[in-house]
């Protein structure tokens, strides 16, 4: 029967970059999701960035421009990076948009009619100076209990203590450092106790959690009543407004969770489908949310609540992981190991993350530790020993071949490892990729033995074994194919380059149990190589470099006491003429990932001269930095001499299909503005990039 499944990750928050604790849970994530579409259900994979709250509020404000630019572009980096890790999101949204706007507005109204919304009054620490109220961590102070200076304003890191941030001896604003006020404002609750018993019921009947789960909130929450749920912040607040108390609005952890519905909505639009198919509570679509421990209580609790209340479809799973430590210890930045997605894709390749992540996924709690060495060791062993060495080892001898055109005697070889497709298909319904890959792995000796046994290599040295040697090879590129087929959902870019081996897609979880005879082998090309313990320690080196340098930049650029910390408007000062965009009107919109796809670099003109035959262009060598350069032929002689280019920074166009001009081939664009001729203005950079870096 084929599934129905809406699969969901946490969805990151837009003020940080995705790192590679993040990535256990988008990677897991992905290939269970991979897993189900080569099963052959329907399976969609949506997340989206959550982008409200103070956090984001109050670094928008620091960097001087607006929350939804530090939003758009903090997007465009996570897209970019889930892309390098072959995290395949079926919609990618953001809280901030008008379907999730909407879909607050109407399940909110379900919470009031259900009468579960009351007002309490809140006494809140406020930053008269920054304007703003103060969530927890952007107070600090001495602890209440035994007076250790410089504590957080949730718990004590001294004594362990927890209060709220109001109890604080002498507290401070950590944004502008004044001392805060307590400040009354009305807060909208939400009743939770009066869907205790619901609440008992789902939590605990053995289906939608981890056992370890559902007794942890039996131990710590449901034994007594439940607290009422604070889910409103007055102004100044970046988040959406609630509709019946103006001035108010949704805590971020209100909307975000129905991000998971706006998602699927923007889906559902682009494919004309309904909404409803998923999320109505007639729905038979299964819904499967993938979280990290410390998340547990708002999608065990409160969503729940929530879906249950206005009537949706309720998650069939909430699949909760443990947490990433590195050699055992926490993700440390001033170790290195606090290591940026971005930063280990600048070393390392993809592939062996999502591989070592997936052999220590396991259906428990426990924190994945990533241990450097085995990492090495596991990628290269396992995956460059064992698997893509069997094809290293039988595909060049067939390379412009065919494989044999019925399958050779094996010894049963295929068929065992056939029969073993079900139990790993099992293994990774359940989450757990340990277990599978332990099974992959063992087919894999095996298939080895066989290779060792029968030493292709020998054979090829004997004309009259031409046969034999065909032979020899289709099994093993069988069985190859085979494991390659298990790990399609952890390593679908091999599974790709299988396919280009042997000229046949693989798309179903049943192209494990029936081989391949009679197709083309193409030429042989490495598909992996080994990784070296060196990349690794660039990686973290390149990492402690870059903690430095951002703690250096984020330090807070102290205002001075009565400079209010907030941003400078001069738009009163500034009265541009409109002529320019009356001339050139806007196009039409485009989406970020429309705009992603034009890779910008900041490049470096190192040659630039006159072409003989032309009288409007100039031919410019760029430099990207490394030795990588670009031939260009800009439109700009008639606004810039040769002599005045050379050395300076520009941006360009450095994916734009190459262009054969008559005066030789050109690889690029300079950006520049202005209407042509003389009035031609080439953009640069501020100072402090350099060559190579990308424009976001
Ligand atoms: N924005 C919330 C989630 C809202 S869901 C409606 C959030 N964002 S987050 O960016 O902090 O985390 C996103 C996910 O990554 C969470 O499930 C979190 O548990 C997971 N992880 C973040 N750091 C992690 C590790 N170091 N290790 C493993 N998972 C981690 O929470
Ligand atoms: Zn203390």
């Amino acid at each position: 029967m084929t599934r129905q499944i809406l699969v969901t990750s946490a969805l990151p928050y837009a003020n940080g970059h995705i790192h590679i604790g993040h990535l256990v849970e988008y990677i897991q994530t992905d290939i269970w999701v991979r897993f189900q579409k080569l099963r052959g259900h329907q399976c969609l994979y949506v997340c989206a960035d959550d982008t409200h709250g103070t956090a984001i509020m109050i670094r928008a404000r620091k960097e001087g421009r607006s929350e939804e630019a530090v939003i758009a572009d903090m997007r465009g980096a996570h897209v970019r990076d889930f892309g390098g890790f072959q995290i395949e999101f079926d919609n990618y949204g953001s809280t901030n948009s008008p379907e999730n706007q909407a879909l607050c507005n109407e399940i909110w109204a379900s919470i009031r009619k259900a009468g579960l919304v009351k007002e309490k009054d809140v006494a809140q620490l406020f930053d008269p100076v920054a304007g703003t109220f103060l969530a927890d961590r952007f107070v600090r102070g001495n602890c209440p209990k035994c007076g250790a200076e410089d504590q957080p304003g949730d718990n004590c890191s001294v004594c362990g203590a927890a209060y709220t941030p109001a109890d604080l001896k002498n507290p401070k604003s950590t944004l502008s450092g004044a001392v805060p006020e307590i400040r009354t404002a009305e807060h909208l609750f939400i009743e939770l106790e009066q869907l205790h018993d619901f609440l008992n019921e789902w939590t605990q009947d053995g289906s939608h959690l981890q056992p370890e789960i559902a007794n942890y909130l039996k131990g710590h929450f449901l034994g007594e009543p439940l607290r009422d749920w604070d889910v409103s912040r007055p102004a100044p607040y970046f988040g959406f407004e609630i509709p019946d108390k103006k001035g108010h609005y949704w805590y971020v952890w209100f909307d975000a969770p129905i991000g998971y519905m706006a998602s699927t909505h923007e889906w559902c639009k682009r494919n004309n489908q309904n909404l409803d198919d998923w999320w109505s509570s007639k729905s038979s679509a299964e819904i499967h949310h993938f979280i990290g421990k410390d998340i547990t209580y708002f999608h065990t609790l409160f969503w729940p609540g929530m879906l249950k209340t206005a009537g949706c479809n309720l998650p069939t799973k909430v699949h909760i992981h443990g947490f990433l430590t590195v050699s055992g210890e926490k993700m440390s930045k001033s170790k290195g190991t606090f290591v940026m997605g971005r930063t280990y894709l600048n070393h390392l390749p993809s592939a062996a993350l999502r591989y070592y992540y997936a052999s220590k996924l396991g259906t428990g709690l426990d924190d994945i530790d990533l241990n450097l060495d085995e990492f090495v060791s596991r990628f290269n062993s396992d995956l460059v020993g064992k698997v893509v060495n069997l094809a290293s080892r039988s595909a060049g001898f067939l390379a412009g071949q065919t494989l044999s055109d019925s399958y050779p005697d094996d010894g049963g070889l295929f068929a065992a490892a056939a029969e073993k497709g079900e139990l790993i298909a099992e293994h990774f319904e359940n989450c757990n990729y340990n277990a599978a890959t332990r099974e992959i792995m063992a087919l894999a000796d095996k298939a080895n033995k066989f290779v060792d046994d029968r030493q292709p290599w020998v054979i090829r040295k004997d004309p009259t074994k031409a046969g034999e040697l065909r032979d020899v090879c289709s099994i093993t590129l069988n069985l190859f194919r085979q494991i390659v087929t298990y790990l399609a959902p952890i390593l679908p870019s091999l599974a790709k380059q299988t396919e280009e081996l042997l000229n046949r897609p693989i798309t179903s979880w049943s192209d494990a149990q029936t081989p391949l005879t009679g197709t083309l082998v193409s030429p042989f090309t490495h598909l992996m190589k080994r990784i070296e313990t060196k990349q690794v320690e660039a990686m973290i080196e390149e990492s402690k470099e870059q903690m430095a340098s951002e703690q250096g930049a984020a330090e807070p650029v102290a205002p001075a006491a009565e400079t209010p910390a907030v941003s400078f408007h001069p738009a009163d000062s500034w009265k541009d003429a409109g002529d320019a965009l009356a001339n050139e009107p806007l196009t039409t919109e485009c989406t970020i990932d429309d705009f992603v796809k034009i890779d910008l670099r900041v490049a470096r003109i190192i040659e630039a001269s006159h072409v003989p035959s032309a009288n409007k262009l100039l031919q410019l060598t760029l430099s990207l930095g490394g030795g990588e350069t670009r031939n260009v032929f800009a439109g700009i002689k008639a606004a810039y001499k040769p002599e005045d280019l050379v050395g300076r920074l520009v941006i360009c166009v450095a994916n734009l299909k190459p262009r054969q001009m008559k005066f030789g081939l050109s690889q690029g664009m300079v950006c520049a503005s202005g209407s042509g001729g003389p009035e031609v203005f080439l953009l640069s950079p501020d100072t402090g990039s350099v060559p190579g870096q990308r424009v976001h």
